[in-house]
C-alpha cells in the first residue's frame, strides 16, 4: 500500500491480519474498537472478513469527545449491518460493567447452547481489535483492572499472548489485535491526523490546523468564530493568528507565532475545548 501526504505508512500488514486471523480462532467474540468522532475512517473493514465467523461487539469509544447525535446515527447505521454496538468511554470504570452486558447479549445464543448441554457460568473469551490509539489498550486495562503487555503499536513484536480473568465474566486476551486503517481515501489520513492519531512529528501543523479550520467551519459553523473571536468569514491564516493572539502566543517582534497558534487549536480540538465533535455521519454509500 502507498504512503499517504499525513506521512503514516503502515507497513507489516499480511503478518499482523495473520496473527489476529490466528487469534481469533481461540475466541468467541471480537470486540471492535473504533473512534467515535470518526467511527468510518477508524474501521478497517477486512474485520469483517476477519471476524465473519465470531460474534461481534463494535465498541464507540472516546464517546466523551464525540458529538452525541451523530453517534445515535452510527448506531443506527451498525444496526443495518446486524453488529451490536456500544458507546464507551474506556476510561470510566462502569466501562468492565457495560462490556459484561453488551457481551453477554451478543453471545446469548452460545449461553443457551452451553446451558442445555449443562454447561453454566463458562466465560466467554474474547479479543479487542482496532486500529492504533482508538484506546483497546485503555479498554483492556480497565476490563482487566490491570495494565496489559505493551505492543507498542507494532506488529511484529513478539506477542506472548495470555488469557485474562475478568471479574466481567469474560476471558480476554491480553494483546489486542492491531489493525491498520484504510487510507486509499485520502480524507482519512486527514480526519486520523486531525484527532491525533498519526505521528504529529511527520505532519505539516501548521496545513493540519488549516484543514481543521476548514472543517469545523463546514461541520460545526460559528464554534471557530466564537472560540477565537473571529469572523466566521475570516480567512484560515487569519483564524490561526487569532487562536495566537487569544493564547498569547507572539514571537519577539510582535508577529502572531504561528506554529504554536496551529499547535492551540489543534490541542483545543482534539481535547474536546472546541465541543464534542464527529467528523463524519454514515452517508447514503453506506447505508
Ligand atoms: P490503543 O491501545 O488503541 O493504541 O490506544 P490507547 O489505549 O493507548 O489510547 C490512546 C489514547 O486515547 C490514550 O491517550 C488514552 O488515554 C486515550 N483514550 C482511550 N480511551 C479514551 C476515552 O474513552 N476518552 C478519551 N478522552 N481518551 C481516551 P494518550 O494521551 O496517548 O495517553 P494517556 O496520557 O492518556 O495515558
Amino acid at each position: 500500500m502507498a504512503g499517504n501526504d499525513y506521512g503514516w505508512y503502515p507497513g507489516h500488514m499480511t503478518k499482523s491480519i495473520r496473527a489476529i486471523r490466528e487469534e481469533l480462532k481461540l475466541v468467541d467474540l471480537c470486540i471492535e474498537v473504533l473512534d467515535a468522532r470518526v467511527p468510518l475512517s477508524s474501521r478497517n473493514p477486512d474485520i469483517d472478513e476477519l471476524a465473519k465467523d465470531k460474534y461481534r461487539l463494535i465498541v464507540l469509544n472516546k464517546s466523551d469527545l464525540a458529538d452525541d447525535k451523530k453517534t445515535a446515527l452510527w448506531i443506527e447505521y451498525f444496526k443495518t449491518l446486524n453488529i451490536e454496538t456500544l458507546v464507551l468511554c474506556a476510561k470510566e470504570k462502569k466501562t468492565s460493567d457495560a462490556v459484561r452486558k453488551a457481551s453477554m447479549s451478543v453471545c446469548r445464543e452460545k449461553i443457551e447452547r452451553d446451558k442445555k448441554r449443562g454447561i453454566v457460568g463458562r466465560p466467554i473469551r474474547a479479543m479487542v481489535c482496532g486500529i492504533p490509539n482508538v484506546g483497546k489498550s485503555t479498554l483492556i486495562n480497565t476490563i482487566t483492572g490491570r495494565a496489559p503487555a505493551k505492543t507498542g503499536n507494532k506488529p511484529g513484536v513478539t506477542r506472548s499472548n495470555q488469557w485474562v480473568k475478568t471479574s466481567a465474566g469474560i476471558d480476554l486476551l491480553d494483546t489486542p489485535g492491531l489493525l491498520w486503517p484504510k487510507f486509499e481515501d485520502k480524507t482519512v489520513g486527514l480526519k486520523l491526523a486531525s484527532i491525533g492519531s498519526v505521528n504529529d512529528q511527520v505532519i505539516n501543523l501548521n496545513q493540519l490546523a488549516g484543514e481543521v479550520v476548514v472543517m469545523m467551519k463546514e461541520l460545526y459553523p460559528g464554534v471557530i468564530a466564537s472560540r477565537y473571536d473571529v469572523s466566521e468569514d475570516t480567512s484560515v491564516s487569519e483564524i490561526i493568528k487569532g487562536a495566537g493572539i487569544r493564547n498569547g502566543l507572539m514571537l519577539k517582534g510582535g508577529d502572531v507565532d504561528m506554529g504554536r497558534a496551529s499547535e492551540a487549536i489543534l490541542g483545543d480540538f482534539r481535547s474536546g475545548k472546541l465541543g464534542k465533535i464527529t467528523l463524519e455521519v454514515p452517508s447514503q454509500n453506506e447505508q
